[in-house]
């Protein structure tokens, strides 16, 4: 009996020195096989009691009983330190340092041309206005010919133009081409607006580009007059800028008008008094318009003694530059980022 119980305290004793050097899950489970598995030592020392003279088996068989769940408190208190020691380690190797500055997120924003599109042809909608789009790449023949201006015409002058397969295709100069591909297909009364890419071969400048945009407008009816015009246009300028501004509407030439005229508003920027962006005028020249030309009228098989319009073409770059007061064209194309994310 003093026998069997020495060996056990042995046992016990070796069992939870070995148990407190298992620094891992693996040696953990190694231990307990070794201890208190089926052929573990336990186990062994269970076998070694059934030798016992039977008197003395119940003592030795509760003492190993004892033992067993001593060992097995004890396996369960350790597995649960290596498990908070491993937790903690990894914890701290997946620690995210929240000082770190964060990648900065780019959002996206519209162009300011497309900004100053958008309004444009809102206002024009309210208006009456349908918006319509015509091609980029266009013919002699809407590009000049039917807005009556023949070839060999001086007035040609007023367009450096790109040609793509001379003579007769060319990049549009001018959105007015749609003026015609508009009266073509439909009949009076004819109220659209069209927007889009214009080239020019052009020395660039800070007021020249070769590809730019224009909005033109065209209206077809019975019995327009200038007062109509002139009506549209400031109701146009009062949305766009502000509700009393002043206009001002003088003679000048384009082919496809007669009369024409251009029209200045009052300048956007010093709003009348005169600084850099106006040279001092208080002026700023927004638009180019008239009375559509009898001969473009019968170009497209309108009889222009029954029917007449008016037209008129702007340029929204320009209007962007004196609302954002930037001063130079190239930059509306030229792609740098540090521009363009001043209108997000
Ligand atoms: N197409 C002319 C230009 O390019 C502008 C314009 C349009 C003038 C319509 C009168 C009428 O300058």
């Amino acid at each position: 009996m003093a026998d069997v119980s020495g060996a056990l305290g042995t046992l016990t004793q070796q069992a939870l020195r070995e148990l407190a050097d298992a620094q891992d899950v693996g040696a953990l489970e190694e231990w307990r096989t070794a201890v208190l598995g089926r052929n573990g030592s336990l186990a062994g020392h269970m076998r070694a009691i059934g030798q016992l003279p039977p008197d003395q088996r119940p003592g030795a068989g509760q003492a190993a009983n004892a033992a067993k769940r001593a060992l097995e408190t004890a396996y369960d208190e350790r597995e649960s330190q290596l498990r908070s020691v491993a937790l903690d380690s990894q914890i701290e190797a997946d620690r995210i340092d929240l000082t770190l500055p964060a990648r900065r997120l780019h959002t996206g924003a519209l162009h300011p041309t497309t900004q100053t599109l958008r309004r444009i042809t809102s206002i024009f909608r309210d208006l009456g206005f349908r918006v319509t789009e015509g091609p980029e790449v266009e013919l002699d023949w809407y590009n000049f010919e039917a807005l009556n201006i023949p070839e060999e015409h001086p007035a040609r002058d007023m367009w450096d133009t790109f040609y793509v397969n001379p003579p007769s295709v060319v990049m549009r100069t001018h959105t007015s081409p749609v003026q015609i591909r508009t009266m073509e297909h439909s009949q009076p009364p004819v109220r659209v607006i069209c927007p889009g890419r214009c080239y020019r071969y052009e020395a660039q400048d800070a007021s020249h580009e070769w590809m730019f945009y224009q909005v033109e407008g065209l209206a077809v009816d019975q019995g327009l007059t200038m007062a109509d015009l002139k009506g549209v246009l400031v109701a146009f300028a009062q949305r766009m800028f502000w509700p009393d501004i002043q206009c001002r509407f003088r003679c000048d030439y384009f082919p496809f008008v007669e009369p024409g005229m251009e029209m200045s508003v009052q300048c956007p920027v010093c709003r009348g008094s005169g600084c850099r962006v106006c040279k001092a005028s208080g002026w700023l020249e927004l638009l180019g318009a008239g009375m559509v030309h009898p001969e473009v009228l019968r170009k497209v098989g309108y009889d222009p003694d029954a029917v007449n319009g008016f037209a008129f073409g702007m340029g929204p770059e320009s209007i962007a530059m004196v609302t954002h007061a930037i001063d130079d064209i190239r930059l509306f194309y030229g792609n740098d980022l540090r521009f363009l994310q001043q209108f997000a």
